[in-house]
């Protein structure tokens, strides 16, 4: 780790506005895509929106953009949009994220890998139980990545449907699975309970907390 990067760790922050300025400034981009703060507020909505709580948190990003991933739009030029924000400003807050990407990830700060994640071994080298979120937004779900899908004979049912197995393995109990920004799957043991929004999911974890 640089020594820019463990000062990045010890850094406390007072709110994403912060963080994200930050990290503009380090990256020297203007804006920090929507989508990606959007991902951002909602992992901190789920810790409590305690910038704080994120800290140590292990993220294993699907798909996490890279310095090469295109915008997938008629002329396919490379946009800065798909670098991997998400994990970035994980990182910054001391949070640990894991980004996959089959993408140049050469030189980012925090733990990555360049996989193919069609490769049913891709997520072996990931321990049983080690992983508190697996984020796969803009890879999977209602959005997937036009690049998954414009690839010959793919079948991206059988890629989440593995995927999602591989999370189940990964995740700690109770951890969670993203990869809607509405839909939440929660380990429960050998399965994962599906809430159809955040809202559904807070309440659950609230009557938990205090049973009736
Ligand atoms: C639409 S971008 C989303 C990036 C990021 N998750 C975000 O929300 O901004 C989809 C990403 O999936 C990556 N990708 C596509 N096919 C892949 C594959 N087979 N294995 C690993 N990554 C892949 C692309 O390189 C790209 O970075």
């Amino acid at each position: 780790m640089s020594i820019d990067g463990i000062l990045a760790q010890d850094k406390s922050y007072e709110n994403p506005g912060e963080v994200y300025r930050n990290v503009e400034i380090k990256y020297n981009i203007a804006e920090i895509p929507h989508r990606a703060k959007l991902q951002f507020e909602r992992l901190l909505r789920i810790v409590g929106n305690k910038l704080e709580n994120l800290r140590d948190k292990k993220v294993l990003d699907l798909g996490c953009g890279s310095n090469s991933s295109q915008l997938e739009t008629a002329q396919e030029e490379y946009e800065r949009h798909y670098e991997p924000w998400l994990c970035r400003l994980l990182y910054e807050v001391g949070a640990r994220p894991i980004g996959i990407d089959i993408g140049d990830l050469d030189n980012e700060e925090f733990e990555h890998y360049s996989k193919d994640l069609v490769d049913k071994a891709a997520l072996d080298f990931i321990d049983d139980g080690s992983i508190d979120f697996v984020n796969a937004l803009s890879f999977l779900g209602a959005t997937p990545s036009p690049a998954l899908l414009a690839r010959d004979s793919i079948n991206t049912e059988q890629i989440e449907e593995n995927l999602i197995k591989q999370s189940l393995r990964v995740l700690k109990d109770t951890g969670l699975y993203l990869e809607d920004i509405n839909k939440i799957y929660e380990r429960n043991g050998d399965a994962f309970i599906i809430f159809n929004s955040f809202s559904e999911y807070m309440r659950s974890v609230r009557s938990r907390e205090s049973p009736l």
